[in-house]
């Protein structure tokens, strides 16, 4: 059996039933957003529809729609047992609700070739490299670190850095009440953290610690993790609207290094992770 994890938006309270299919020996297809890795952690609680094939299931982030005859497998009366559903090519939706999302190259009409075509297309997005970090937000007494690889340096004079949010995220309300931000660079030991940091976090102001993790305040007073190799703190100077997120460019407002500066970070490829595509 072959179980296509197509969305992140796994309800906590169905985690152990996903896990039981996980461990009944099905082999989990990476095929969209966060991957099987972060099941075991879901971010959020979106109705999840679980479609059954005859060789394989799989479980969608969207609501169903009567051609696809799926079954809406949270919310009252569904039913535990999935139920065998007319045959559809696995995938002919987008996590998350949305149609696949074009443009589509020529020839490449029907729902089959769009599908292909979109896995491709995220399996080329997915290989471009890329850091991962926990970036810290702030507005007044709110708090959030949450993990993120969209982020680069566009500008060197003056010296901004991009990152790309989520509109649903709460770091993303945060950062545009708040206007700051601060990335963190994780050292490479440290990759469990980032699973610690994709769910609004539990801010403890006494031990000055998000979810455990102690923090400091930066010039900013936005949160800088004691444990992180490096950090770059930043002022929100533009927003710019790119659909799905938001690009904040922060003008680097202070740096530095609370670890050796020679240590290894965290790059997506040191995990099984991937985001986006
Ligand atoms: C490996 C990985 C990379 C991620 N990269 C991003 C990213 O670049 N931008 C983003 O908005 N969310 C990214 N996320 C998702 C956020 O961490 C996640 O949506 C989180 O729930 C948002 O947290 P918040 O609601 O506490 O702000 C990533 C998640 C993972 C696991």
């Amino acid at each position: 059996m072959i179980v296509c994890l197509r969305t992140v938006d796994v309800p906590a309270d169905r985690r152990d039933e996903y896990l039981a299919w996980i461990a009944a020996g099905a082999e989990v297809r990476k095929s969209h957003g966060i991957l099987a890795e972060l099941v075991c952690e879901p971010t959020r609680g979106d109705t999840v529809v679980v479609t059954v094939w005859p060789d394989h299931v799989t479980f969608d982030g969207w609501i169903a729609t009567p051609e696809r005859d799926a079954l809406t497998a949270s919310g009252a009366g569904a039913s535990r047992r999935p139920r065998r559903a007319s045959r559809l090519p696995c995938g002919t939706m987008a996590a998350g609700g949305t149609a696949l999302v074009g443009p589509f190259p020529a020839g490449a009409d029907s729902d089959e070739a769009k599908d292909a075509y979109d896995r491709l297309r995220r399996r080329v997005l997915w290989t471009m490299p890329s850091g991962l970090y926990v970036l810290g937000a702030r507005d007044g007494d709110r708090l959030n670190g949450m993990t993120l690889n969209w982020a680069t340096q566009v500008s060197d004079e003056p010296k901004l850095l991009a990152v790309s949010v989520e509109k649903p995220a709460f770091t993303h309300e945060l950062l545009l009440a708040g206007r700051v931000f601060t990335l963190n660079v994780i050292d490479r030991e440290d990759r469990a953290i980032v699973r610690k940091f994709t769910k609004p976090v539990e801010v403890d102001r006494a031990a000055r610690a998000l979810n455990g993790f102690p923090y400091r305040e930066g010039t900013t007073g936005a949160p800088i993790l004691v444990q992180a190799v490096g950090y770059l703190d930043c002022e929100v100077r533009q927003t710019v609207d790119c659909g799905s997120h938001t690009l904040f460019l922060g003008e680097i407002v202070d740096a530095g290094f609370n670890k050796a500066e020679e240590s290894a970070v965290l790059r997506m490829e040191d995990t099984r992770m991937n985001y986006g595509g």
